[in-house]
């Protein structure tokens, strides 16, 4: 892998990012950090073994949260980059906690800002995964982002279990996948939302179907894109010396390479290059003892 600058402190890579998601969704944030930070190495780890997420109890997303973001360390990034709304709404806390010497970026904040700026009648709408939702983490958020820039806000939120599979499968331009959306979206049209965040990564791919029933004039927000801005505006405000060149991108996944490789491509809008199997001993949860008493 090539190096992205010299090594920090404790063989950390000065400008190395660590971004993870449950699967190819988190390409999507890969997609824009690339476009706005050029130069910055990037080692991706998207857990196919166990996608999706977001239909899972919070204790288990943060156990594998744990595990994905010890991997992505082994690397020696400088930043971690939490590619998952799931993740970030249930997890962050637990991950800024248990890696204090790693910057930690989430999606909810960024995105709910972006949010907040961008309404003019106060009616936001949310979809995500029906963890983010059940979270309230993005309720809360705009909730701190209009008080602070003395706004008022109201929040219509909407789980859409089906769609990370159909993303998963490719299938976001089909015609199965506006039949779902018009269903999803239907409540949220009634409450005549002004502007709608993506709040799963997994969902841009969705925006034309999204824009067929919704129309053109509610502004859609994704909380991936929102959240590369917020980074790269930091880091580059931060890093002296810039880096230069072109940074790579390495992505390791847990399961079946060929289907991330094959769908992967438009979520990140280019070629992804080979794409690795975590060979299964590297991964942090083979390594935990028997559990006592099992035969
Ligand atoms: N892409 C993720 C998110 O932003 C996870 C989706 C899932 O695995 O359910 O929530």
């Amino acid at each position: 892998m090539k190096g992205g600058g010299g090594s920090g402190p404790a063989g950390r890579r000065e400008h190395m990012l660590g971004v993870f998601d449950s699967g190819i969704g988190g390409l999507t944030v890969v997609r824009h950090l690339r476009r706005l930070l050029p130069a910055w190495d990037i080692v991706y780890f998207g857990d196919t073994a166990r996608v999706p997420y977001g239909t899972k109890s919070d204790a288990t997303v943060r156990r594998f949260a744990g595990e994905a973001a010890r991997f992505l360390t082994q690397f020696g990034v400088s930043h971690l980059v939490v590619a998952c709304n799931t993740v970030s709404a249930v997890a962050l806390r637990h991950l800024t906690r248990e890696f204090q010497e790693l910057p930690v970026a989430g999606v909810i904040q960024p995105g709910a800002e972006a949010a907040v700026e961008a309404t003019r009648s106060g009616r936001i709408g949310v979809i995500g995964t029906r963890a983010t939702i059940a979270s309230g983490a993005y309720e809360h958020a705009i909730a701190v982002a209009a008080h602070r820039a003395g706004k008022k806000a109201r929040v219509h939120t909407r789980p859409c279990p089906l769609l990370v599979p159909l993303a998963e499968e490719g299938l976001a331009g089909s015609r199965a996948a506006r039949e779902v959306l018009r269903d999803y979206l239907a409540p949220l049209r009634a409450k005549r939302i002004d502007t709608l965040i993506l709040g799963c990564t997994h969902y841009p791919p969705f925006k034309p179907a999204i824009r067929s029933v919704l129309g053109r004039r509610v502004t859609l927000i994704d909380s991936g894109e929102a959240t590369a801005r917020r980074l790269a505006r930091s880091l580059k405000r931060n890093s002296n010396p810039a880096p230069r060149g072109r940074g790579s991108l390495t992505c390791y996944v847990s399961d079946i390479p060929r289907q991330f490789e094959a769908i992967g491509r438009r979520f990140l809008g280019s070629r992804l290059g080979r794409v690795w199997l975590v060979p299964q001993d590297d991964l942090p949860w083979f390594q935990r003892p028997p559990i006592q008493g099992s035969p």
